[in-house]
Order: structure tokens, then C-alpha cells, then sequence
């Protein structure tokens, strides 16, 4: 057998220590496939993590990561410890500028830096690998890079953030409101304090600008990214979209064409016979559409610590086996620019749930705006009322431009039978 691979993890959080239990527990396994043996040499985190000692035996233990640059006998940093910039963003350019290579679970970092870091790995030779970045335990990197090399990829697509997916599932299965659902969610660790990130769309956003870049050869975007998060989507829309025959996810959606490079993340309606619509709770599924494979799923967990670790350290195994891929799909200099398609020029159907006053000619005004503004309609659902009462009325729509949509439902808005702020689901037919 080969020399061992020589390790060291700086982080050692959720995903970290994930790691370093991998790399003990299945020190064997991995040796015999990578035809040498991994070994962690050292780890980097301020704080002493105690429920690592059964794995940590003559590790040595620092408190900066950045001098894990500097020793020697260190090949391959895995760079767990988050955030865009910051330490993350110095120790991989510092590692990779020396020609360690990098193994890392940071989509902040790789959505916004992924470019820049690309190419100091081109100029050094060393490796930047990033599979735990997007879906956790789903090797779609591999998938899209790898996997599906023999095909133009035109579509994207996927629930890429678990706690979104666990949010939309309770709501549906009890009933509850978002911010009573997401309270619960951060008593039980599936979301964070802070849950911005996750709720409002940029971690899926992060993770779907890497994907795009893979699967269709162009550069990373996170910029052009549209964003919107699940804050706005209401138990009242869940139950429509039940009766309807739909579900509500989180998607991030990436296609390229002759405009350009669409990306968006947004919460969809989505029929209850794609195949995307029966994954709930904290699982991912992602999907890749090529043009000799047809289309490719795949679920799994998005997140947490045994199947992101199971990302990083497929990731070790590579390098540890001699596996080398470039690190986009193609070399840096081989990028596509592809333009940024708008939101405005996205075409497709509708959900509006509008709560109108029961006055007369209110729903004609409604109508009005909308055949105006090329909409039209292909379903409406409206609950039996009182005179003068505010109810919701749902309708959906064929397909029509955003930009008239949008104008439409800015005129519906302000009719004075409407009381509250129209509510818009994008409806996606896979
Ligand atoms: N958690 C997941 O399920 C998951 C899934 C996919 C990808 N990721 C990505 O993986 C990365 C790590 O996430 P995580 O959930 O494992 O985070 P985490 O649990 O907060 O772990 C980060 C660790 O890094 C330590 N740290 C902070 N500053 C450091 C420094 N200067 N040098 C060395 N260590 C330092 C932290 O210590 P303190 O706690 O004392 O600050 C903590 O122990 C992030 O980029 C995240 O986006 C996470």
C-alpha cells in the first residue's frame, strides 16, 4: 500500500466531528478502497470538542487553523468551520496557494468565492472538492460532473434545503402556521437561531449557483440568483394547494437556452404526480434533465452531521485514491458567461389568492385586470359568504409573463374590494 494521506480538519462542529468519526470508524474500509490509508494528523478548532477523544488518540489538537497551512506534513485540509469569508475563505486560499488541497461543506464560500478559489487550485494543482456543499449526503456533485459527463444538461432542479422541506411538511400535516412550525423546528435543531439563511431562500440559492455552473459548464453566479424564501407561504395557501392537487416546496430551479442562464429559487406548486412531490421532511431530492439520460433523481439527506461528514469524506477517499476531476466541469478558461435571463421575462401559470369583499362587480374588476394584462384564468375557487364579508378567492392561471402578472396583481391590490396583500404561487409542471 501507499503512503497514508495525511489530514487535518479544521471546524470541528456538526460536520467536522462527523468527519473525524468517519475517518476512525472506517479507517479500514477506506483503506482498502482508496488503496492507502487516511490518516488524521492533526484538527484546528478553538474549542475542545470532548465527544471526539475516542477518535482524537495522538491527533494533534491546534487552536488556529491557518498554521495547518504551514506544517508539512499536512496534504489535505477539510475546511468545516462556515462562513462566505472570514477564516474559511484565508485557510482555502492560503492552503490551496501552497498546494494543499481543500475539502470543504461551505456553499457560502463557494457560491461567492468559488471562482477565485477555482483558479488559484488551476495555478497550484491542488484540489478544491466540495461535494457535502450542496444536498449533504447526496452525491450530486459526482452525479452532475462525473455521473452524467456524456450529456448537455439543460435543467436543474431540487429541494436543496431540509429545513425549508421540514417547514412545508409540518404545515401540511398539522395545519400550523410558519412561525409556530419554525419555532418548533429551532427547539428541535432542524433550524437554526439565526434561520434567515435557510427560510429565505440563500442557502438553497448558494447551493443551486454551484449546481448550475456544473451542469452546464458556465461560471458560478450566485448574483443573478432570483431569490425568494418561505416566510410568505401561509397554512390557508397548503391546504389549497392540497385541494388543488399540489404541494408547496422550496425549489431552486436552474436552465440554460439560447437567452441565457435562468436561476431561481422561489416556493412552487408543484402537481402531486411529479416525482419531486412526495419528498417531505428533512430529505432532499435534486434532478438533472440531460439530453441522453432523460431524467436523473435523486433524495436523500440534505444535512446533518453522518451524512454530510459521508460527502466530505467521499471527497478524501478521492484525492486519497488519486482521483482527479476538474473542479468545475471543465477548465476555468473553458467557463461559459452565460447572461442572466430576468425574472420579469419568466413565463408559466399561477397561483393568486386574493381575500376580496363581498361587494358587486368585485370579481368582474378582478377579471377585468386580469384579461388586461394577457392572464387568464383557469380555475377559481371561491367559499360561500355573507354580504360584505372578506373571504379568500383562489384562482389559477395559464401561463402568462411575469412582468404582466406581476402588473396585474399590483392593479388587483389596489381595487377596493381586495383587503389584504394578493399572495402569488409560481405553479411548475414537471
Ligand atoms: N450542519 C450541516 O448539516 C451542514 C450541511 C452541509 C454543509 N454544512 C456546512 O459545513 C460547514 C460547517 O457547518 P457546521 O454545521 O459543522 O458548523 P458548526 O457546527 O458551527 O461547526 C463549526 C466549528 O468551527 C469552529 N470554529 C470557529 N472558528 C474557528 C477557527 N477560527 N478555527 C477553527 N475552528 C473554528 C466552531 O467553534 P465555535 O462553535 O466555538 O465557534 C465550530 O466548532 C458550514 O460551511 C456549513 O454551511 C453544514
Amino acid at each position: 500500500m501507499s503512503e497514508a494521506l495525511n489530514v487535518a480538519v479544521a471546524g470541528l462542529g456538526t460536520v467536522g466531528g462527523g468527519t473525524v468519526r468517519i475517518l476512525h470508524e472506517n479507517a479500514d474500509l477506506l483503506a482498502r478502497r482508496c488503496g492507502r490509508a487516511i490518516h488524521l494528523c492533526a484538527v484546528a478548532d478553538p474549542r475542545r470538542h470532548d465527544r471526539l477523544n475516542d477518535c482524537l488518540d495522538g491527533v494533534e489538537w491546534l487552536d488556529d487553523a491557518l498554521a495547518l497551512v504551514e506544517d508539512p506534513n499536512v496534504d489535505v485540509i477539510v475546511e468545516t468551520i462556515g462562513g462566505s469569508d472570514g477564516i474559511a475563505k484565508k485557510l482555502c486560499e492560503a492552503a490551496l496557494k501552497k498546494g494543499k488541497s481543500i475539502v470543504t461543506a461551505n456553499k457560502a464560500l463557494i457560491a461567492h468565492h468559488g471562482m477565485a478559489l477555482t483558479k488559484i487550485a488551476e495555478q497550484s494543482g491542488a484540489t478544491l472538492a466540495f461535494e457535502a456543499a450542496v444536498a449533504g449526503g447526496i452525491p450530486i456533485i459526482k452525479s452532475v460532473r462525473e455521473g452524467l459527463a456524456a450529456n448537455t444538461i439543460s435543467k436543474v432542479y431540487g429541494i436543496l434545503n431540509g429545513t425549508c422541506n421540514y417547514i412545508l411538511t409540518e404545515m401540511r400535516e398539522t395545519g400550523r402556521d410558519f412561525e409556530v412550525v419554525l419555532k418548533e423546528a429551532q427547539e428541535k435543531g432542524y433550524a437554526e437561531a439565526d434561520p434567515t439563511f435557510d427560510v429565505d431562500g440563500i442557502d438553497t440559492a448558494h447551493k443551486l449557483a454551484i449546481l448550475s455552473s456544473l451542469s452546464f459548464g458556465c461560471e458560478i453566479d450566485f448574483d443573478s440568483v432570483h431569490i425568494e424564501g418561505i416566510r410568505s407561504v401561509s397554512a390557508t395557501d397548503i391546504q389549497y394547494a392540497d385541494e388543488l392537487g399540489y404541494r408547496i416546496k422550496l425549489l431552486g430551479i436552474a436552465t440554460i437556452s439560447e437567452k441565457g442562464l435562468v436561476q431561481r429559487v422561489h416556493p412552487c406548486m408543484v402537481p402531486l404526480s411529479a416525482p419531486i412531490a412526495p419528498i417531505e421532511g428533512v430529505f432532499n431530492a435534486v434532478v438533472a434533465e440531460g439530453d441522453f439520460v432523460d431524467t436523473v433523481m435523486q433524495v436523500g439527506r440534505g444535512a446533518g452531521e453522518r451524512p454530510t461528514a459521508s460527502a466530505v469524506v467521499a471527497d478524501i477517499g478521492d484525492i486519497a485514491a488519486g482521483r482527479r476531476t476538474q473542479t468545475l466541469s471543465v477548465p476555468l478558461k473553458d467557463l461559459k458567461k452565460a447572461p442572466p435571463v430576468p425574472m420579469t421575462e419568466h413565463v408559466g401559470e399561477y397561483y393568486v389568492r386574493l381575500t376580496v369583499v363581498d361587494k358587486p362587480g368585485a370579481f368582474a374588476d378582478i377579471a377585468a385586470i386580469l384579461r388586461d394584462h394577457d392572464v387568464s384564468m383557469e380555475a377559481v375557487l371561491q367559499r360561500a359568504r355573507d354580504p360584505g364579508e372578506a373571504v379568500p378567492v383562489v384562482l389559477t392561471t395559464h401561463e402568462a409573463k411575469e412582468a404582466d402578472m406581476a402588473e396585474a396583481v399590483k392593479q388587483i391590490h389596489s381595487l377596493d374590494a381586495v383587503a389584504e396583500s394578493p399572495c402569488i404561487i409560481r405553479i411548475e409542471s414537471f
